[in-house]
């Protein structure tokens, strides 16, 4: 699959965000090994910390359902569900990524206009921690 494609799923998924707090719309779609793709959105929450990411809304989702096995990553996010700049990934999201996937993981990190930057996780999240 291409980037663009899985970058226009991650777009798609922003639609399903819950965040009546921030009014940030992010949204994730995750390329499993098999080619099975899983959309995410942020779910916010009123005490606030409680709030799930796009980007594990999507994973915890895949590895429900017996997914091991990742290629790529695309996210993007914006005030109101417009995208105006980039929105990387938050530590706690890298962590999770580095559970699930090798350093060579490749995260698509959507902008405006078409413009998308591409990552490793060892470039997102250097000397990591994995038992
Ligand atoms: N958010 C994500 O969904 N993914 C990230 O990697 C960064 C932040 C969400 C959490 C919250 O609902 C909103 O963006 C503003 O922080």
């Amino acid at each position: 699959m291409k980037a663009e494609e899985l970058i226009e799923l991650a777009q798609e998924a922003m639609r399903h965000a819950y965040a009546p707090y921030s009014g940030f719309r992010v949204g994730a779609a995750l390329l499993c090994a098999d080619g099975t793709v899983y959309q995410g959105s942020n779910i916010e929450n009123a005490a606030y910390s409680p709030t799930n990411c796009a980007e594990r809304t999507a994973f915890f989702q895949a590895v429900y359902d017996g997914h091991r096995d990742f290629t790529a990553l695309a996210v993007c996010g914006g005030k109101n569900g417009e995208i105006t700049g980039f929105c990387p990934p938050c530590g706690v999201c890298r962590q999770v990524m580095r559970e699930f996937c090798r350093e060579d993981f490749v995260v698509y990190i959507a902008g405006p206009k078409g413009q998308y930057q591409e990552r490793t996780l060892a470039q997102l999240l250097p000397d990591s921690f994995v038992l």
